[in-house]
């Protein structure tokens, strides 16, 4: 395959400080919803984690009301009923679309030089920003192979993929306010799909924080320790 290109984005959630903006998961989810939810599942993502605090922190009443858009089968009805909170997001609908839940973190948009890791060190491993690539690289070109049709992405392995161009201008219409032009809705579903493919990021940032604080603190008295110790000696 060719060299697939991917843009870096500044995502809110990037660095050891880094957090997810609730108004842009909760953007995200209504892309998702809208758009990639046609083709795409996230069957591993409880749908009452969408009320979480650090994720998009929606209301109890939001998330049943959220949940009852989606029918789920339920073993003991032997029935279909509407999905509840403690149900998860439905699997794909379309056979050969992938499940979302994990892809953030399945896929890398930053490689090498040479294996250092130098890039991912510095701009992160790229899950986010390969889905947003994915998105907004689609070079109007396409090809039909054996019934199938494929289209030219700059940021797919190979530069072709089975995904037609998902996102168009002024498709949908945010309630925030905030601008719904293709790349902002490319950048919010990424955000949201970061979520949920690591919806505890911020409480490993904040424990990773205090034990290297922690392993400050105690190096320190170490060290002050250590120059007592050998004070009478020198
Ligand atoms: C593949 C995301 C909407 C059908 C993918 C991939 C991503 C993605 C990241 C690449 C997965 C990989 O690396 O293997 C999204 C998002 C959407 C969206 C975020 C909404 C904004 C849709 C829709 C459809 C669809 C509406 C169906 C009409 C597919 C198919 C593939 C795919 C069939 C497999 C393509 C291949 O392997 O060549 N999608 N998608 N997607 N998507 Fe979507």
């Amino acid at each position: 395959g060719g060299e697939s290109h991917i843009h870096d984005v500044d995502f809110s959630f990037e660095g050891p400080f880094g957090a997810f903006d609730q108004n842009q998961l909760q953007r995200g989810l209504q892309v998702y919803t809208e758009v990639c939810a046609a083709c795409h599942g996230l069957q591993y993502v409880p749908l009452r984690t969408l009320g979480d605090e650090g994720g998009p922190h929606f209301s109890d009443a939001e998330v049943r009301a959220y949940s009852s858009n989606f029918s789920v089968f339920d073993a003991d009805l032997d029935d279909d009923r509407d999905a509840i909170p403690t149900d998860h997001f439905p699997g794909s609908a379309l056979e050969n679309a992938p499940d979302l839940s994990l892809m953030a973190k399945k896929r890398a948009g930053f490689h090498g030089p040479y294996g250092s890791g130098m890039n991912q060190l510095f701009k992160g491993m790229g899950g986010p920003e390969y889905i947003y690539s994915i998105l907004t690289g689609y070079t109007g070109e396409e090809k039909e192979e054996n019934g199938t049709v494929f289209y030219e992405n700059t940021a797919f392995p190979g530069g072709w993929i089975a995904m037609a161009p998902p996102l168009y201008e002024d498709q949908l219409e945010y309630n925030d306010g905030h601008s719904n032009s293709e790349h902002h809705v490319a950048e919010d579903v990424s955000a949201f799909l970061m979520w949920t493919a690591e919806p505890k990021m911020m409480a490993r940032k904040q424990t990773g924080f205090i034990g290297v604080l922690m392993l400050a603190i105690l190096a320190s008295l170490l060290y002050l320790t250590n120059k007592r110790l050998w004070a009478p000696h020198k």
